[in-house]
């Protein structure tokens, strides 16, 4: 599985800013043809994806590009010229809007025509569906189920605030006037149910108030509590928080690779199921938990600092 801590988004129209992002610590990095780039510029934006996934350095990050949604004229185009110009150096396209499972397919199959043309691997291309309404929330078991190729949900918190008619401007803040609870949860857990029924992964989006990284901190730390991969950053100030905030802390790590290593002993040497480790009961179920941190932990970098001794 691939780390997706943190997602940057780069428009397709902007040479310097895809120059700028082969220099940034990010996961994963999507050149845009969708909402950052002008109806003018979009067919232009193509031919500048193309050569910078073709003649620039990724090397380390996942290289996404995302196409225009299946209402417009654009979609068929973005995906043949970037996946023809550019399909072996790229690792997934992004499908924005997504509102029924039947558009993943179309997306899905139309990769398959190219990849057999252009006699690349099949299948290879994996794809990340963007959920920004109402209908796509509704629809989200049977979209995350609808492809071979979904590596991930991805939460597009603009588009979904306006579809609803969410009574805030700024993205991922709380609405005015709602004092209980958080207005996001049931769609943040919608979106986590859907996703973990078909074993992807789930991302949160935006959070547009750049020069607030504490603000991008609180509402990173809220999909991340949930289980959420990681998020969209939109600039190089929210890369470190996106990074740190969906990485376990370094006392997490370490308590989760001791369960699995006295979880090993215990169950393997002695022969039993649920046992002591220091204060804490653990059992089949905390072996589970920690393989999860163990795995987010390892992909993070972190190494160990303390052993198990029985
Ligand atoms: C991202 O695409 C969003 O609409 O938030
Ligand atoms: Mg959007």
């Amino acid at each position: 599985m691939r780390s997706r801590r943190s997602v940057l988004a780069v428009p397709g129209s902007n040479p310097r800013f895809l120059e700028k992002a082969q220099t940034l610590p990010v996961d994963e990095v999507f050149l845009d043809l969708e909402d950052s780039v002008a109806p003018l510029a979009k067919e232009a934006a193509r031919a500048n994806v193309v050569a910078a996934l073709r003649e620039g350095d990724w090397s380390g990050k996942t290289r996404v590009v995302r196409v225009n949604d299946l209402t417009t004229r654009w979609t068929y185009r973005d995906v043949i010229e970037i996946v023809e110009g550019a399909g072996a150096f790229l690792d997934c396209l992004m499908l924005p809007k997504v509102q029924d499972p039947t558009e993943v397919v179309w997306l899905d199959t139309l990769l398959t025509q190219i990849e057999k043309t252009m006699g690349y691997e099949v299948g290879r291309i994996g794809i990340e569906a963007q959920i920004e309404n109402a209908r796509g929330l509704v629809n989200a078991d049977a979209i995350a189920g609808s492809s071979e190729r979904l590596e991930t949900l991805v939460f597009g918190p603009a588009d979904f605030m306006a579809s609803i008619n969410m009574r805030t401007l700024v993205v991922g803040e709380q609405p005015p006037g709602y004092v209980e609870g958080d207005a996001y949860h049931y769609i943040l857990m919608r979106l986590l149910m859907a996703a973990r029924m078909h074993d992807l992964q789930v991302i949160d989006g935006p959070y547009l108030q750049i020069k607030d990284v504490e603000g991008f901190r609180r509402v990173a730390q809220r999909s991340a509590a949930l289980g959420f991969d990681g998020k969209w950053v939109l600039h190089p100030a929210q890369v470190d928080a996106a990074n740190e905030v969906f990485s376990p802390s370094q006392e997490d790590y370490d308590h989760a690779e001791l369960i699995l290593e006295a979880y090993e002993y215990y169950t393997t040497v002695e022969k039993r199921g649920a046992v002591m480790l220091g204060d804490e009961m653990i059992d089949e179920a905390s072996r589970k938990m920690a393989l999860v941190v163990a795995a987010k932990g390892r992909a993070a970098g972190l190494s160990r600092t303390k052993r198990f001794t029985p």
